[in-house]
């Protein structure tokens, strides 16, 4: 079961809109390497998993993944919030807005809905493991990418955080590959 902290991971305060660049970051709520897919990747994998410690880490890492799913809905959230319909029109957001108003959809940065066939739960220790890391390389470039479009402070300290965590998680991934695959992959 999962209780929820009523607090962000790390906090955004945003203060500047910029619908703009909300429809590209949206891409890290549901796109084909975001937080949605992530969360269910690892919170989906875990069951099969043969070790304790596997197990765990993919309940870990899964569960801070629907944190950051939060975070990034949040940021989407506060760079569209009050827009008026000029602005809606000028930034290329009017058709996000027929659809779904303000409010935050999971789909990639070209419009595409969210698809579990953008995750694998393949059921073998070693395949899950390997395609985990391939996951947090490919979410990291897709921070560095946003990083690529803004120079707003407020957007870049909380894209930079998630960036961060990316990395961490595939140090770990990496870790307990190394020092628990003996060689023969075990799928159960
Ligand atoms: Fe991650």
């Amino acid at each position: 079961m999962f209780v929820y902290e009523k607090k962000l991971q790390y906090p955004v305060r945003i203060k500047n809109t910029n619908p703009k660049l909300a429809a590209l970051i949206i891409s890290q709520y549901g796109g084909p390497h975001g937080e949605l897919g992530a969360s269910l990747r690892y919170l989906s994998q875990r069951y099969s998993m043969p070790y304790p410690e596997l197990k765990g880490l993919l309940t870990d890492i899964g569960t801070e993944e629907l944190g950051h799913l939060e975070m990034v809905g949040t940021v989407v959230h506060q760079l569209t919030r009050n827009l008026n319909a000029n602005q809606i029109k000028e930034a290329g957001f009017d058709q996000y807005f027929v659809d779904h108003t303000a409010g935050v959809y999971p789909q990639f940065a070209s419009g595409e809905s969210w698809t579990a066939s953008t995750i694998s739960v393949s059921g073998d220790t070693i395949a899950d493991l390997t395609e985990d890391l391939a996951a947090e390389q490919k979410a990291r470039l897709t921070y560095d990418n946003i990083l690529r479009f803004t120079d707003d402070p407020d957007v870049r300290d909380v894209i930079k955080f998630l960036r961060e965590r990316e990395v961490v998680h595939f140090q770990r991934f990496g870790e307990t590959k190394r020092t628990r695959w003996n060689g023969t992959s075990k799928s159960c």
